[in-house]
């Protein structure tokens, strides 16, 4: 087989993390490099398991440290670059658009240049749906590769903007690359401000789930393990230049994900708390997936199937979550819903 070097940017955050350990149970042949620079979403004790093998290495780097990125780049000569680094979560783009555009879009723009400089063989994008917006309540319309780019949330409009940023760079000067944009994943180290993860700790520790508005805003949701087996199978098969939408048909109310949540850990519905709306929030996502089942991919999870494997996850692996939930984590909580501080 083949030996190729990988640099997998955001390994040490969620997606980035379950990704690195599928490409190294996956591919023995190959030198895999995490470079992620620790912010509040990175950790490195999901990474125990491989932290001693010959063929794993981190490096503790800023995206948009021009200089260490680019001088990294001439060192190694990576074959793949497959791109998660990023802020990711919309309610902090709306307290702090700033950092958005900083990482996500200057971070790439740096990556895309050092990458220029080296004669690689693709250059994967990890991107969103949510930069095409939101769709209606039709449960016949999904977004596909060819939907406009119509962002609503700092975040969504910094991922535009870096979708942009990496097309430019393969139509000016040749690079090879692929964008994907995949829905709403859940899944194994899911950092606790995300819905799911969010959930699932709260009612663990008794405490009240807030949800959004009416609860009636519908996400796609995607296991992480086939979000990650897609990406694998974009990064060597998909044609360079082209995007790829990845989602599985698992559409879902947030309510309808809450209940699930609270009946599989035989808990009370009245530890829903409806607080006020997210701003600009999002009405609906959904994936049609046809281009990337034409390249051969399929989910192996449903909703019902991931959720339950995601909760026992949960239940198994205490240790990470409250690890995380005890600490800078508090003051986020407090800020982010000190409107409902009383009743949450
Ligand atoms: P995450 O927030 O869990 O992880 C992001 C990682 O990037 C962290 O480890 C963090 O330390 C690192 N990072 C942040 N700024 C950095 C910088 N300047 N330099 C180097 N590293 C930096 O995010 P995630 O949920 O795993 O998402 C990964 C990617 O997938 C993102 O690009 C996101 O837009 C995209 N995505 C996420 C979802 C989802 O549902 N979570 C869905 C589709 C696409
Ligand atoms: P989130 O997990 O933040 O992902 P995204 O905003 O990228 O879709 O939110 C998923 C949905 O859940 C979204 O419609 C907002 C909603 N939500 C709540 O109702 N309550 C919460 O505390 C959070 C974090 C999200």
């Amino acid at each position: 087989m083949t030996k190729r070097k990988v640099l997998v940017t955001g390994g040490a955050g969620f997606i980035g993390g379950n990704f690195v350990q599928y490409m190294m149970d996956k591919y023995s042949n190959y030198e895999i490099y995490n470079l992620d620079l620790l912010t509040y979403a990175g950790d490195l004790t999901k990474h125990r398991s491989i932290e001693s093998k010959t063929n794993y290495h981190f490096v503790k780097a800023d995206i948009t440290d021009r200089e260490a990125i680019i001088s990294l780049f001439e060192k190694e000569k990576f074959d793949y670059v497959v791109h998660f680094a990023a802020e990711s979560h919309v309610d902090r783009s709306i307290t702090d658009p700033g950092i958005f555009v900083r990482t996500n879009v200057l971070g790439t723009q740096v990556l895309l240049d050092a990458a220029k400089q080296i004669d690689i063989d693709k250059f994967v994008h990890v991107s969103t749906d949510e930069v095409y917006g939101e769709l209606d309540f039709k449960p016949t319309t999904f977004f596909t590769e060819n939907t406009p780019l119509e962002p609503n949330s700092p975040y969504s409009a910094s991922k535009a903007s870096s979708d942009l940023l990496v097309r430019s760079y393969h139509e000016t000067f040749g690079l090879p690359v692929n964008i994907t944009r995949c829905s709403n994943n859940y899944g194994p180290y899911h950092f606790p401000e995300k819905l799911i993860p969010l959930t699932i700790s709260r009612l663990l520790n008794d405490e009240k789930v807030p949800v959004y508005g009416d609860g009636q805003n519908i996400r796609d949701w995607l296991h992480v393990i086939d979000h990650c087996a897609a990406i694998d199978l974009v990064l060597h098969e998909g044609a360079s230049g082209e995007v790829y939408n990845i989602g599985g048909h698992n559409e879902k109310t947030n309510l309808e994900v809450v209940k699930t949540i609270i009946s599989a850990l035989g808990k009370s519905e009245e530890l829903i708390e409806f607080v006020e709306d997210r701003l600009g929030h999002d009405k609906r996502y959904a994936i049609d997936p046809t281009k990337l089942e034409k390249l051969g991919w399929k989910p192996t999870y449903n909703f019902d199937t991931g959720i339950a494997q995601t909760i026992d996850w949960y239940l198994q692996n205490k240790e990470w979550w409250e690890q995380i939930i005890s600490g800078d984590y508090q003051e986020y909580f407090d800020e982010q819903y000190k409107f409902n501080k009383s009743s949450i």
